[in-house]
């Protein structure tokens, strides 16, 4: 039996299947354990079922001589210091694939809404305003048959190609050094949609420079990590009307304050970090994450395996 610890409760049953085979400790609050939480139960720790929230760093890890295997209940692994995992044979497990095609959805549903204004229609609604038929009330434009720009052309990136497929789109593709150049991609594309991970090299892709290339009747949706965008820049473009309006699933700083000055630029629409937040693909996730801390406490390759 190894000494777990569970930084969430997690959606589903798979957390029983770990406490019958080790001893596990679970957080249960709403918010994350704070770094000290963390600090005090590393140097016991073998295993540790972290969540993005969570930073699994080399100080982490150096408090915890015996740590054996970490699974992150994420796609992501930005939370986490692979290197320094590594340097110890930590294996580092995520959970790739099963979030897929939620994540695509939610991209999909952030450009229907941005486009065809659906928070400012159910507000004008709910402030009563609504009095009549108008034939130019709340214009949006059309997702079919436009230009969308997918910059991260993984899994997920491919996902929300697909459903593009079925409404006639032309699909632009980059990756960091993929076939589009991403000049090119930002400036043609009608919607541009982010799904690369955070790396050094794509914290800040799309800042001022990026912006400014987009047409001002574009429209910027993030379902990624937070600091790929470059949130002041965001603003200033917003309000500059250089792009027409931008839909964040993730943000940086996240979580977004309420009083953010983001939060008061037209045309910006954020999400608290949903895309994979169904009752499916979290289960999933949740089984996901314990198989891969089961086989790396049992000194077997995880299934999903990061590092
Ligand atoms: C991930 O998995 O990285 C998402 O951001 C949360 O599901």
């Amino acid at each position: 039996m190894a000494r777990v610890f569970v930084t969430r409760q997690l959606p589903g049953s798979a957390l029983d299947r770990l406490s019958t085979e080790h001893e596990v400790e679970i957080w249960l609050e709403q918010l994350p354990p704070s770094r000290d939480e963390l600090l005090a139960r590393a140097p016991q720790l073998e295993g540790l079922l972290s969540l993005l929230t969570d930073p699994v760093d080399a100080e982490f890890m150096e408090a915890a001589p015996g740590l054996r295997a970490i699974s992150n209940y994420a796609v992501g692994t930005d939370n986490v210091d692979l290197e320094a995992a590594s340097a110890r044979s930590i294996p580092v497990g995520s959970t790739p694939g099963v979030l897929t095609e939620s994540t695509a959805d939610l991209a999909f549903a952030l450009m229907l809404a941005l486009a065809r204004h659906l928070i400012e229609g159910d507000a004008y609604v709910r402030r009563g305003e609504w009095r009549t038929w108008e034939p130019g009330l709340l214009l949006g434009r059309d997702l079919h048959g436009a230009t969308v720009g997918i910059v991260g052309f993984g899994r997920i990136g491919q996902a929300v190609a697909r459903r593009l497929e079925g409404f006639d789109c032309e699909v632009l593709s980059a990756d960091i050094d993929g076939d589009v150049p991403l000049e090119e991609l930002l400036e043609r594309s009608d919607f541009v949609t982010v799904h690369c991970p955070l790396t050094p090299e794509t914290r800040g892709l799309i800042g001022d420079e990026a912006l400014r290339r987009m047409k001002p009747t574009a429209y910027l949706v993030n379902t990624s990590r937070g600091p790929v965008v470059d949130t002041e820049a965001l603003a200033r473009a917003l309000h500059a009307g250089e792009i027409a309006g931008a839909a964040l699933d993730v943000t940086d700083p996240e979580p977004l304050p309420g009083d953010h000055p983001l939060l008061d630029a037209p045309g910006i629409l954020v999400l608290p970090h949903i895309a994979s937040a169904t009752h499916a693909t979290r289960e999933r996730m949740a089984d996901m994450a314990v198989d891969n801390l089961l086989a790396g406490l049992a000194g077997k390759p995880m299934p999903n395996q990061a590092n």
